[in-house]
């Protein structure tokens, strides 16, 4: 499975799109590509990414050896919080995405990358999908963040709101940061996956850090072709489940009334984190 096929398996509208993992099928050097990517990443994260992510890395048994297989992973995941890994071959639609998630589902793209794309990449793969998402669904609060926003992404695509919508996603399961006692910690999967940027967004003084905010958040652009400007940094995980618990109907409409923030932009009343050194 080197080459990500066609997204699209069939026409069949009850078409779920979860596949055979193929596990069997990675190569040597498949195995290879991740072996790489987590060693990279395994000996960055200590003390960047947040307890949680590492705990369920480990929890999981995530290890280098091997590409992880999906059906070995749900009978970890399954027990400790009901959620489970389907394999998918690629980025879905939003409703079958959306689905998924509201039944404790995560759809994991089962292809690898290739050696010239270790560090960049345009759509997910398998180490950005459970490297970078599966170790946070071992957390129970999380775990039940991640199906609430599938409940609320079906709800959105109602109201005409996802692109509102997926700016929570993007800024928090994508890109978040969590202040903790030691320090400011990342949980965001776009980040632990990434080399470069777990470093950039928590040491280099360009991007804004703001303090949690939803409506700020649903205001802001984002970019999907470089480092992030500005990142949100939550204090717990109980925050953010609380805070996208109330009805988002009447939120759509306040904040479709309201300019769009550019990636990179402060403005007046942002909660600005700074960096002690
Ligand atoms: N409370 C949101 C709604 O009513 C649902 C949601 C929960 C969305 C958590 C995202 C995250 O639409
Ligand atoms: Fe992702």
């Amino acid at each position: 499975m080197a080459v990500k096929p066609d997204h699209r398996p069939t026409d069949d509208p009850t078409d779920d799109y979860v596949i055979d993992q193929g596990f069997s099928d990675y190569t040597t050097a498949e195995h290879a590509i991740w072996h790489d990517l987590f060693m990279r990443q395994s000996h960055l994260l200590p003390g960047r990414a947040c307890n949680e992510f590492l705990e369920g890395l480990d929890g999981l048994g995530v290890v280098a050896d091997k590409i992880p297989d999906f059906e070995a992973l749900s009978k970890i995941l399954t027990p400790a919080t009901g959620w489970q890994i389907v394999a998918v071959p690629g980025l879905v639609p939003d409703d079958i995405f959306f689905g998924h998630l509201s039944e404790r589902r995560f759809p994991a793209t089962n292809w690898i990358r290739r050696r010239s794309q270790m560090d960049y990449l345009q759509e997910p793969d398998v180490f950005h999908d459970v490297f970078g998402h599966v170790p946070l669904l071992m957390n129970p609060i999380f775990a039940d963040y991640l199906q609430a926003y599938g409940r609320g992404g079906l709800k959105a695509l109602h109201l005409n709101a996802l692109p509102l919508l997926a700016r929570l996603y993007w800024y928090t399961v994508e890109f978040g940061l969590i202040r903790t006692e030691d320090g400011l910690r990342i949980y965001g999967s776009g980040i632990v996956s990434s080399f470069s940027e777990t470093r950039y967004c928590l040491e280099n003084n360009t991007p804004l850090r703001l303090g949690f905010d939803l409506d700020r958040i649903m205001r802001t652009r984002y970019r999907i072709d470089d480092f992030q400007e500005t990142y949100f940094v939550i204090d717990n995980f109980d925050q953010l489940f609380d805070a996208t618990a109330p009805d988002f109907a009447p939120l759509y409409k306040r904040i479709a009334a309201l300019p769009e923030v550019n990636p990179g932009a402060a403005v007046s009343h942002d909660r600005l984190i700074t960096l002690d050194r």
